[in-house]
């Protein structure tokens, strides 16, 4: 089937970085020519520190509450008006550290969407999950919760980002061919809630994503692309996973 995915790749810091780091990569990433889409997401109090860049910027978390008493938490229109056209939402760390369940990590992608921000929504499974062979009804979990709560043209402007939780900041990628079974399990899953749905949603693969082991996970047929976490603290090895995914 022809699909029109322009592959992506993003950084998450992670809280990690600082004013140098931002302008590194404002000054280096500007000498490239990349043709993936490339998606910086720093800690939020350096979005607005980035001047003159050439590629986009997202925030790590958003609030599912619009404005009010809520201390320490950041909106839609807040991370939108310092510079942020991404966030990423439900990743497994927040997921742990913060008990985000599934219908919170939604409606944060639907007030996302809602607030023109595009949600990079991070699904995938512990270590035991893959050990009893039960990865995709895990998966499908944590997608329903998202199809329930938003409509499919508000489902046709997320990204999914497949990071198995095992291979998370541990040097344990998964394999070409374990990221592309569940990258093709969730596109079908889209494709079965609305007709083609899956086709154009771009899926990225997180976990371990490096220089040297990126070519391979990119060039799956369902890989668009990698959503990286340490190896996006050095910017040479940035560009060299965004190379890979050219
Ligand atoms: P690592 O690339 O450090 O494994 O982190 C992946 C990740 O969690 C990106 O969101």
């Amino acid at each position: 089937m022809e699909h029109n995915r322009v592959p992506m790749v993003a950084g998450n810091w992670k809280m990690n970085g600082d004013q140098d780091l931002v302008n590194q990569f404002s000054k280096e990433l500007k000498t490239q020519a990349l043709s993936c889409a490339v998606v910086i997401c720093p800690p939020s109090v350096y979005l607005p520190l980035f001047s003159d860049h050439d590629f986009s910027l997202g925030a790590q978390n958003v609030s599912h509450l619009q404005n009010g008493a809520h201390t320490g938490e950041l909106s839609v229109s807040m991370l939108k008006e310092v510079g942020a056209d991404y966030v990423i939402v439900g990743h497994s760390e927040r997921r742990e550290s913060q008990q985000e369940s599934s219908k919170l990590v939604a409606q944060k992608a639907k007030n996302a969407v809602e607030g023109g921000l595009t949600p990079i929504v991070c699904v995938g499974e512990p270590l035991n999950i893959r050990e009893q062979e039960t990865v995709e009804p895990y998966i499908a979990e944590q997608l329903k919760a998202l199809t329930e709560l938003l409509s499919v043209d508000a489902m046709k402007q997320c990204v999914i980002a497949y990071e198995p939780i095992w291979a998370i900041g541990t040097g344990k990628t998964a394999t070409p061919q374990q990221a592309q079974e569940v990258h093709a399990f969730i596109r079908r899953t889209l494709n079965a809630h609305a007709e083609e749905l899956g086709e154009g949603i771009r899926l990225l693969y997180g976990g371990s994503v490096k220089a040297d082991n990126a070519k391979q996970l990119f060039s799956q047929p369902d890989v668009d692309g990698g959503l990286i976490g340490g190896a996006s603290l050095k910017v040479e090895d940035f560009i060299a996973i965004c190379r890979a995914a050219n």
